[in-house]
């Protein structure tokens, strides 16, 4: 038991009802055991809080030994490397419980499932495991030592997919998964996994080759209501809920800009105490958002055009859903996109190449720069879906419809 006092106040709200339920789901295994669980929701909207707050505690309640991940605490560091400290973590936790439970195992050196690719080396030297011990060999006999079941927890398993490295580790985990669930003897191990954007995801579970592949894909209820009324009541101003509510999710339910309105309320208040908060609240929830959009259309605009061009046809493919076929790329027909795109906003003489090589580079310069998102087998997608709002509305204003 730990000495530090409980803080007076949860800086969290909880979800308890949705991790049970969730949790009922990822380890049901009626239907046979599935591929893993993936939630999708938007970025900034509160997948990692719930999974770290409410989801992983679930679990743990429930007498399962979790790992949890995450892929985007620091982008420089390969997602493998994650992925594989993650385990040594938990591995060094359990130590002693592994080492009694390794006497008894006699075959470990021998069970090769999966490896890491590309010279990642996973050191177990320590921990009594053999030396070219595989991630599945370390997954197995944590799953023995603790004799419990193990739920692998990847938050934004998306961007395992930027390099080899990340989807060997997956294919790794995925025949870890495998063997933990039909050998017989073993406590079986589940995965469970988030992602910010759909057609990153999609790429995940819709190829058969992948780790991922048949996972079922969960739309993750973003906040509502019972978090607005939560906050207000914390931020004891006197504000009506509906409205209240309104404004979250005109702020794309994200808490961030929605505590920035409601500190930026209390403080027009106190400096004029005479106006209506609920007024106060909706006019400044709709400058910030206003003055994010101007900004980001306006770094967009300061683009070279072919990267700006690019950009917006990128958008325009998104929002036309997951079931239609994109054009590629370096098609003539995105070719003809682009060109009747250029003329219209530079007229006939703009001279920018829609060759492949401009294209390419474009492609890479708008990656470096965070607007663009590539996995490793090239295929591409907007970074944050607020931008592809952004984007196609502003096309939307300018063709004056
Ligand atoms: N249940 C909650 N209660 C209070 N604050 C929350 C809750 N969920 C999210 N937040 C706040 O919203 C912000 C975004 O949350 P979080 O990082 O969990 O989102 P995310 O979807 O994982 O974001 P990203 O796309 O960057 O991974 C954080 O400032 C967090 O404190
Ligand atoms: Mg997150």
């Amino acid at each position: 038991m730990s000495h530090i006092p409980e803080p007076t106040q949860d800086q969290f709200f909880h979800r308890p009802e949705l991790a049970n339920a969730l949790a009922d789901q990822a380890l049901d295994t009626s239907l046979g055991t599935s591929g893993g669980m993936f939630l999708a929701a938007p970025r900034r909207t509160g997948k990692s809080t719930f999974v770290r707050q409410d989801l992983v505690p679930e679990f743990e309640r429930r007498n399962l030994n979790v790992i949890y991940v995450d892929l985007w605490i620091d982008k420089t560091v390969n997602p493998a490397i994650h992925i594989a400290n993650a385990i040594r973590t938990e591995l060094a936790r359990e130590d002693g419980a592994i080492a009694k439970t390794l006497k008894k195992l006699t075959h470990m050196s021998k069970l090769t499932v999966g490896a890491w690719g590309n010279g990642l080396s996973f050191d177990l030297s320590q921990l009594n495991l053999s030396k070219d011990a595989t991630l599945a060999d370390a997954l197995k006999a944590l799953s023995t030592a603790s004799q419990k079941k193990l739920i692998l927890v990847i938050d934004e398993a998306q961007h395992a997919l930027t390099t080899d490295e990340g989807i060997n580790a997956l294919f790794s985990l995925k025949a870890a998964r495998d063997s933990l669930n039909t050998d017989p003897g073993r406590y079986g191990m589940q995965l469970v996994a988030t992602g910010s954007n759909r057609d990153k995801l999609a790429t995940l579970v819709n190829g058969r080759e992948q780790a991922f592949y048949g996972a079922d894909m969960v739309e993750f209820p973003t906040l509502g209501k019972d978090y607005v009324q939560w906050l207000v009541g914390r931020s004891k101003l006197n504000l009506d809920i509906e409205l209240a509510t309104d404004v979250f999710q005109s702020l794309g339910s994200r808490p961030e800009p929605f505590r920035k309105a409601l500190s930026q309320t209390r403080l027009q208040l106190a400096i004029n105490p005479g106006q209506d908060s609920n007024a106060l609240l909706a006019s400044l929830a709709a400058k910030g958002i206003q003055d994010s959009k101007t900004d980001f259309l306006n770094t967009v605009a300061s683009l070279p055009p072919l990267q700006s061009a690019l950009l917006r046809e990128l958008a325009a493919d998104s929002l036309t859903g997951p079931d239609v076929r994109r054009l590629g790329l370096f098609s003539a027909a995105m070719k003809a996109r682009l060109l009747a795109r250029l003329e219209a906003e530079m007229g006939a003489g703009h001279g920018v190449s829609v060759e492949t090589p401009s294209v390419q580079n474009a492609l890479d310069k708008l990656r470096e720069e965070n607007y663009l998102w590539r996995s490793q087998r090239g295929s591409y997608a907007v970074e944050d879906e607020q931008f592809l709002e952004w984007l196609t509305n502003e096309d939307r204003d300018l063709s004056g419809i």
